[in-house]
């Protein structure tokens, strides 16, 4: 199957093979073709380049894009997708002045999502994560990672990377799957946090390994959660079983939780609304890709991450969705591109590298996904007729997209 896309009014983040993510200066540059053709073959992209220059080709379908502009899916490195139910009383009680902590103190947050999920058949949590999945989709995500951590018990979280499993055998987008057992104490083990950490190392793991039902490990590093030494024994544990760890951390405060995830040479470092000249100087010699969320800082009302501080320090910065039923009941990531250009005053070439290469490279996907380049997967967004691709964060509610094409077909 051979699709020839011809009169592309802007053909986006065109890039030789090799280039794995960018950083500082380089995110500010989105290479970009005008006036561009763009020929998938099958699932990958065969050729592409300046219209003037397109061969006459035997083709099965020509799509003319006048006046649209052509980019790679998006790269959503981190959500929560898989999850029971919804947690909209606390929305309203956020509303009415309660905040994400005092709420969580209540037995609410993570733990109320635990205890919808354990009561949820695996059967009801598929059917509910498909459809988050397929809506993710629809808005233009072709790339996904997605955690467990809703579970919380060996049955729970094996029920959750099981579907996740699941939706990756059904769905044709990559889909990268994350084992965050580590997300909260449960009740029980409030008071002993040894217990549950034994459970994970010496139950969870051993078998989540046995399935082979996750490639990463996630710790919830944070105040009231686990401690930098827990979250340490945990990514040792992990390791063993050649899990990489990509980490929550300075979503609330910032405790040295980014020099651990450093030292277990972690893929990506995740939220960092608070983030030290010290962190920042620790990520510099890493290659651990910083992650921000601003649709959960959105959200919540919480500070964003500073991405012009990290930029300007030279640092790579990808961006994420977070889709979770507590702090971003969404996957919209031209929303997430959006608010980090209203929010976060990344420019939208910026916003834009950070939600492709530099997402992918968060999943170990950058050989395959997040630029426009020979031999990557054929899974592309074709706007809507706008001006020039600055419309998308611009016109931020608007959904502009046209049609979105995974492995060379159309959604
Ligand atoms: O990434 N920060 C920790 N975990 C999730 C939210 C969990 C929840 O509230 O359900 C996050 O924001
Ligand atoms: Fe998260």
């Amino acid at each position: 199957m051979k699709t020839l896309f011809i009169n592309i009014q802007e053909l986006l983040q065109v890039r030789d093979a090799g280039i794995q993510k960018v950083s500082g200066a380089e995110m500010a540059h989105l290479p970009t073709i005008k006036n561009a053709y763009l020929l998938l073959e099958n699932d990958l992209i065969s050729d592409f380049g300046k219209m003037e220059n397109c061969p006459k080709l035997e083709v099965d379908k020509t799509i003319d894009a006048t006046g649209k502009v052509v980019l790679p899916t998006w790269c959503d490195s981190h959500t929560h997708i898989v999850y029971a139910g919804t947690r909209v009383q606390e929305f309203v009680d956020r509303i009415q002045g309660l905040s994400y902590e005092e709420i969580a103190n209540r037995g609410g947050g993570i733990l109320n999502s635990a205890a919808r999920l354990n009561e949820t058949s695996e059967e009801k949590l598929y059917e509910e994560s498909r459809m988050r999945l397929e809506e993710v989709m629809q808005q233009g995500t072709g790339a996904v990672e997605i955690k467990s951590g809703y579970g919380l018990t060996v049955e729970g979280e094996l029920k959750m990377l099981r579907v996740i499993k699941k939706l990756s055998e059904n769905y044709p987008i990559s889909i990268k799957a994350t084992f965050l057992g580590a997300h909260a104490f449960p009740k029980a083990f409030r008071e002993n946090h040894a217990d549950y950490i034994a459970l994970l190392i010496d139950e969870m793991l051993p078998r989540i390994a046995k399935e082979n039902l996750a490639e990463y490990i996630d710790v919830f590093c944070e105040t009231g959660y686990f401690s930098v030494d827990e979250t340490e024994r945990i990514l040792e544990a992990g390791k063993k079983y050649g899990l990489l760890p990509k980490i929550h951390v300075n979503q609330f405060t910032a405790i040295n939780g980014i020099a651990a995830g450093v030292k277990y040479n972690a893929l990506s470092v995740d939220h960092l609304e608070l983030v030290t000249d010290d962190d920042i100087e620790i990520l510099k010699n890493s290659h651990t890709m910083p992650v921000a969320l601003p649709s959960c800082s959105y959200f919540i009302s919480i500070p964003y991450t500073p991405a012009r501080k990290m930029i300007e320090a030279g640092l790579p910065l990808a961006l994420a969705s977070d889709f979770n039923p507590g702090t971003t009941p969404s996957g919209n990531m031209n929303f997430v591109v959006a608010t980090a250009c209203i929010k976060m005053k990344m420019t939208p070439e910026e916003a834009i590298n950070a939600a492709t290469l530099n997402g992918a490279y968060a999943m170990g996907l950058s050989h395959s996904h997040g630029s426009i380049t020979i031999g990557k997967k054929a899974n592309i967004i074709l706007t809507k007729i706008i001006p020039s691709f600055y419309q998308l964060p611009y016109a931020f509610a608007t959904n502009l997209i046209e049609q979105v094409y995974i492995n060379g077909k159309p959604l």
